[in-house]
C-alpha cells in the first residue's frame, strides 16, 4: 500500500479563494457524508452492497467464464449499468480492435454488447454472430427493463429459428437473486445464472458479475481489478484531515462549485482507453446525484481529440465548469520517426520525441490554460491504465458520487426519475397494470406537441 493509486492536484480547485479556507468551510457537512455512509455500509443498508463488492468475489466466476469460452461469441445484453461497465473495462484493458484479431490472437469469442434498443444495431449483431455458436450473457438488475428484454426475446427467437434445441444452454441470466422475469426464465428453464446482490444498484453493479463475468471472458485479471478496488477502500477508509483525502476534496469541490453557478462537471482523460470510462462515470454522477433540483450535468471530454472540438467552449465560454482531468502516468509508446525531407523540415520538434509525453504535455497544456483563465481545475493522475489501478478507479469514483449524495442529503442509491421513464415505456407498450402511466405520457406528448412548426 506504499505506492500511490493516484493523485488529486486541487491548487487550482477553487480560484478566487484560499483552498484551506474553502475545505474547512466543507468539512463539517462531508464528515456528515462520509460517517453516514460507514454507518450504511456496515448496517448492509440498501443501496450500500457496492462498498462490499470489492472483497466478496462473485463465486462461480471463473467456471462460467470458462464455459463462455468455448463459443464463438458472447453477446452482452443490458442497458445502463448492466452495460456501461462492460465497455468501460473493455476499453480500458482490452485491445482497441478486439474483435477483429484473429480466435488465435484473441484466446476468446467475440465480445459484442447489445444495450440500445435500436434494432438497426440489434440486427448488425445477429449479423456478424452464428447464434448457435454463441453465448448471451442477459444481465437486469430488476430483470425486467424493456430495452433488456426487447433484446432478450429477439436472440432467444434467433437460437430457436436456427435449430439450437435448447437455447437455454445459450444463456446465463445476471439478475437479483430471487426476483424479476429473468430469474423466472431460469428458474423455468434451468439456464445458468449468476446472481446481482440485492443491495447493489445498477449503476454501482460493475464489481459484481454484471461487469466481471464479460471481463473474465475477454482475459481481463478480475482478481486484481477487485484487490485494486480492495486497497482502495482500505485508502478510504483511514481517518485522515480533509486535504489529505482526494475523494472528500472532490465531492467538496463538485459540491461548492454547483452552489457558485458551475453546474457541469467535465471528466477529461488523456487516453483513448478511458474514452468509455467517461460514459460510466456520467451515469453513475447522473442518476446518483440528480435529484430535488440538485445536480451537476456530468460531460465527457476526450484529451486530446476534443481539444479540438469543445476546448475553445471550455477556455472562453461561461464559468459553468468544474474541469477533472484524468492523466495515467505510462501507457504503451511510440517513439516519432525522423523523415529528412525537405517539406517536413517544419516537423523536426516532433522528431525522437515519445507519443505519450507528448499526450500528457498536451494533458498539461490544456489544464493550464483553464487555469489561466480562473477556471477551477483538478488534476487527477494514476500510476497506469491496468486491471488493479482501474479497480482502485472504480471504487474511487462510486466513493466520491456516493459522498456527495450523502453529503448533500440525497439519496444517492435510488433513480425516480429513470423508473418514471421506464412505466411510461412499459404503459406505452400495452404491459398492466401501467395504463394509466401510458395515459399520462400521451397526455405531456401532446402538450409538446400542441405547438410546432415545420419545413
Ligand atoms: O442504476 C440503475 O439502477 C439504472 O440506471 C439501471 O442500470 C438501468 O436502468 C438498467 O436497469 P436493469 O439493470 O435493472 O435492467
Amino acid at each position: 500500500m506504499k505506492e500511490n493509486m493516484l493523485r488529486l492536484g486541487y491548487g487550482a480547485g477553487f480560484p478566487g479563494t484560499s483552498v484551506g479556507v474553502a475545505l474547512r468551510e466543507m468539512e463539517g457537512r462531508l464528515e456528515k457524508g462520509s460517517q453516514e455512509l460507514l454507518e450504511g455500509a456496515r448496517a448492509k443498508k440498501d443501496g450500500f452492497g457496492w462498498f462490499d463488492l470489492p472483497d466478496s468475489p462473485p463465486g462461480g466466476l471463473s467456471d462460467t467464464a470458462e464455459w463462455l469460452k468455448g463459443f464463438d461469441s458472447v453477446v452482452q445484453i443490458g442497458i445502463g449499468g448492466s452495460s456501461l461497465g462492460n465497455r468501460m473495462i473493455s476499453s480500458a484493458l482490452g485491445f482497441p480492435f478486439y474483435n477483429e484479431l484473429t480466435k488465435k490472437e484473441r484466446m476468446a469469442p467475440r465480445f459484442y454488447i447489445a444495450d440500445n434498443a435500436d434494432p438497426e444495431k440489434t440486427s448488425a449483431i445477429l449479423g456478424m454472430i452464428d447464434p448457435s455458436r454463441s453465448a448471451f450473457i442477459v444481465a437486469s438488475k430488476s430483470g425486467s427493463t424493456a430495452e433488456t428484454m426487447a433484446n432478450f426475446l429477439f436472440f432467444l427467437d434467433s437460437l430457436e429459428r436456427c435449430g439450437v434445441k435448447e437455447p437455454a444452454r445459450n444463456i446465463i441470466v445476471v439478475t437479483d437473486e430471487r426476483k424479476g422475469v429473468l430469474r423466472s426464465f431460469a428458474r423455468e428453464t434451468g439456464c445458468r445464472s449468476l446472481p446481482v446482490p440485492e443491495t447493489v444498484g445498477g449503476r454501482y453493479s460493475v464489481l459484481s458479475s454484471v461487469g466481471l463475468l464479460s471481463a473474465a471472458v475477454q482475459g481481463v485479471d478480475v482478481g486484481s481489478m477487485l484487490l485494486g478496488a480492495s486497497v482502495m477502500k482500505r485508502k478510504l477508509s483511514m481517518r485522515v484531515t480533509i486535504s489529505e483525502d482526494p475523494a472528500k476534496v472532490l465531492a467538496a469541490a463538485a459540491i461548492r462549485h454547483y452552489e457558485e453557478g458551475r453546474n457541469i462537471l467535465v471528466l477529461m482523460p488523456y487516453s483513448d482507453n478511458l474514452a468509455s470510462f467517461s460514459d460510466w462515470f456520467g451515469q453513475l454522477w447522473a442518476e446518483s446525484l440528480g435529484k430535488g433540483g440538485w445536480g451537476s450535468t456530468p460531460l465527457g471530454a476526450l484529451g486530446a481529440t476534443d481539444q479540438h472540438s469543445l476546448l475553445q467552449l471550455f477556455v472562453d465560454g461561461p464559468d459553468d465548469k468544474l474541469f477533472l482531468f484524468l492523466a495515467p502516468l505510462s501507457r504503451k509508446d511510440l517513439v516519432l520517426p525522423r523523415i529528412s525531407r525537405t517539406s517536413l523540415n517544419e516537423l523536426s520538434y516532433l522528431w525522437g520525441k515519445s507519443m505519450s509525453s507528448m499526450l500528457s504535455q498536451e494533458a498539461l497544456s490544456t489544464a493550464s490554460a483553464l487555469a489561466r483563465k480562473g477556471r477551477p481545475v483538478l488534476w487527477l493522475e494514476v500510476p497506469a491504465i491496468d486491471a488493479f489501478h482501474l479497480g482502485g478507479l472504480v471504487f474511487f469514483f462510486e466513493y466520491v458520487t456516493a459522498l456527495t449524495g450523502l453529503s448533500l442529503g440525497l439519496n444517492p442509491f435510488d433513480q425516480p426519475g429513470v423508473e418514471q421513464g421506464k412505466r411510461f415505456t412499459y404503459g406505452l407498450m400495452g404491459r398492466s397494470p401501467f395504463e394509466h402511466d401510458a395515459d399520462e405520457a400521451r397526455e405531456q406528448f401532446r402538450s409538446i406537441m400542441a405547438a410546432s412548426a415545420g419545413l
